[in-house]
């Protein structure tokens, strides 16, 4: 039995038989699967004990379902291929054969380097092979993989290292991104002599800039010379269904970043399950994503989603805009992309770059194009739709969250009826409710809610690292008996569902999640700063930018802005730079102290004359103050 969906009844029949009986529904997909024990009960567990457990008790190892299980009918087929960050630099292929003679090489190199079950591994690096290659090894001897986006500073990733306790990092000396060479191991070398890091016991790393740096001689190992010798063969760890896979560091509203931890068996089955249904590749197709594996998006749509499924993936190491805006059409039309999955801050951003680039190339061989991270607004989709697939190539607008391994809500492409700016409808297993602000279902079809989780599917996060008290605090506590998403949402008279974006303190900041409170945290860390209070507002590249309103001492020099901006790099890294600091002399409190942010979201929002009721703030006066200083542009 093939778990693929065909036709628009089909995917009616498999959703409401995935509601009235989930566990047989979910038992039939899991059939697919290689597994070396089956299960003995499908799912246990709920959002009200938070214990969520699937397919208890079975054994697996989710290599062997990307990898081994394709070789007998897909030996040499490609697996992977690696397209440069310089258009002159030659790409690289690899077979699925040579993908599980890489994992299986590497993996025993994790091995000799005493790497063991249930070690945590941190995966520093740039869109190179060996990451992906990294990330399999570790799955492969059961190692949870904690890969940490290369955008991150030594400072965040060394929080990371602490909270995971990895015993083993493996970065690139150097990571090319346009023009520019990110410092990694460098970087690597400044995290580990921050305090918290000494559970690190090796760095793995693997050349490819060849950039002059450090090697620690007890440390610090050569990639090449770790490999060396080691054996092709390397059976698979046979894992628990419930053993945790990886563990992936996001924002959320309060707080440091959280390691969102995912496990064997129900990521591996909803990863699989999605991309096949949602992306509908075919043979001789080829599926380009051009996330970075540093987010959930290159985990699941990278990595695991179309390998279990036995499809090629592309790996692109650079960036759209270089040597310039037509990179991403230019790979298109060079290697016949068939499926192209973006962020809609790419979009704009090339949009903004002029129709000039997208109209240079041959784009025909597309057939699907896809959305993720933030809401496309319609200017955007329009134009993805019009001059990317020239209006013949479904655009499925995936929503998700690295907390539900997989895409949640979306169309099924040249399944589901599409409609601009809406997700559409929820995949089978999916049961998304919209709760006012008493937290009552919403029942008329046509709503506007906070959008929860009724019921778990098989990828649910199954709890945060090293604290699970505080995952039942941040999912299932506002909203007692769902899965609460952070997340706004409309639904139509069809029953489409339109995301509308954070209702919670978290700013997505050109499709990068970020917690407002850490931003705040990084600009408080300079001496001169009293209190920061940090709100998103709209921006027209970035879907969201940063708005700092900081009050500073009176020491504070003329430099101060650019000394906070150097602050919150240091702390979290470029990714979460203000866009905007106004200096102001107080903030708009309440009587118990609370800041009033919805007051500072409006006044960052150009949104002058809807403030609600102030009576209730300290100084009402701080508002006008604020209102008349404020950065417009
Ligand atoms: C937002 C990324 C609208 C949303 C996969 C969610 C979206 C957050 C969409 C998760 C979409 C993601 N339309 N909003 N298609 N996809 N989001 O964890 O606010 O990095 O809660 O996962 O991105 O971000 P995360």
């Amino acid at each position: 039995m093939s778990y693929r969906i065909t036709d628009f009844d089909q995917y009616k029949r498999d959703y409401d038989l995935s509601v009235q009986n989930p566990e047989s529904f979910w038992e039939n997909v899991a059939e697919n699967f290689t597994w070396d024990k089956k299960w003995t009960k499908v799912q246990s567990g709920n959002f009200s004990d938070a214990n969520i457990k699937w397919f208890e008790n079975g054994k697996l190892n989710i290599t062997n379902n990307c990898l081994d299980r394709h070789i007998p009918t897909k030996a040499n087929d490609l697996a992977l291929l690696f397209i440069a960050n310089s258009p002159e630099e030659i790409d690289k292929r690899f077979t699925f054969k040579e993908l599980l003679d890489e994992v299986s090489l590497t993996a025993n190199m994790l091995k000799a380097q005493g790497v063991q079950k249930g070690d945590r591994v941190i995966l520093y690096m740039s869109m190179v092979p060996e990451l992906l290659i990294s990330v399999l090894a570790c799955a492969r001897i059961g190692a949870v993989h904690s890969v940490v986006f290369g955008g991150f500073s030594a400072q965040a990733l060394a929080g990371r290292i602490e909270d995971a306790e990895a015993k083993l990092i493996i970065t690139n000396d150097g990571g090319y991104r346009g023009d520019k060479i990110i410092p990694l191991k460098n970087i690597v070398d400044e995290a580990l002599l921050l305090e918290g890091c000494e559970s690190v016991e090796k760095v793995i790393v693997h050349k490819r800039v060849n950039n002059i740096i450090n090697m620690s001689p007890e440390r610090d190992v050569d990639w090449d010379a770790a490999r060396e010798g080691m054996s092709l063969n390397c059976p698979a760890e046979s894992m628990d269904a419930e053993d945790t896979l990886f563990t992936l560091y996001t924002s959320g509203s309060t707080g440091k970043p959280k390691g969102i931890k995912h496990t064997v068996a129900g990521y591996m089955v909803w990863a699989a399950y999605t991309f096949e249904n949602v992306f509908q590749v075919e043979e001789n197709d080829l599926y380009w994503c051009t996330a970075d594996i540093g987010w959930i998006t290159g985990h699941s749509y990278i990595t695991y989603g179309p390998l279990l499924n036995g499809k090629s993936t592309v790996m692109f190491e650079g960036v759209p805009t270089y040597p310039d805006a037509s990179r991403f059409w230019q790979i298109v039309e060079k290697y016949k992309i068939t499926h192209f999955y973006t962020a809609p801050t790419a979009i704009r951003a090339l949009m903004g770059c002029g129709d000039e680039f997208v109209e240079k190339n041959d784009l025909s061989s597309l057939k699907v194009i896809g959305s993720v991270g933030e809401p496309i607004n319609d200017e955007a989709w329009h134009w993805y739709n019009e001059k990317v697939g020239k209006k013949k190539c479904p655009i499925v607008d995936t929503w998700w969250q690295t907390e539900t391994g997989g895409i949640m809500i979306s169309p099924l492409a040249n399944i589901t009826k599409l409609k601009p700016c809406f997700a559409t409808l929820p995949l089978p297993g999916v049961r998304p409710v919209l709760l006012d602000e008493k937290g009552q279902e919403i029942t008329s079809i046509e709503a506007e809610g906070n959008l929860c989780m009724k019921h778990p599917w098989p990828g649910v996060v199954r709890s945060i690292w090293g604290d699970h008290e505080r995952y039942k605090q941040t999912y299932f506590s506002t909203y007692p008996g769902y899965y609460f998403t952070g997340d706004g949402c409309r639904r139509d008279s069809e029953g489409f569902f339109r995301i509308t974006g954070r209702v919670d303190d978290v700013i997505n900041v050109s499709g990068h999640r970020i917690g407002t409170a850490e931003v705040e945290d990084a600009i408080d860390q300079h001496h001169d700063v009293i209190e920061a209070a940090v709100v998103g507002y709209p921006h027209d590249i970035k879907g969201q930018g940063i708005y700092a309103f900081v009050m500073v001492s009176k020491n504070a020099t003329e430099k101060i802005k650019e000394e906070i901006i150097a602050s919150v790099v240091k702390y979290i890294g470029p990714i979460a730079k203000p866009d905007k600091i106004q200096i102001v002399k107080g903030l708009p409190k309440t009587r118990s102290g609370k800041i009033m942010r919805r007051i500072l979201r409006k006044i960052a929002a150009a949104e002058f004359d809807s403030f609600g009721d102030i009576s209730t703030l300290l100084d009402p006066e701080v508002v006008e103050e604020i209102k008349s200083g404020a950065i417009l542009d």
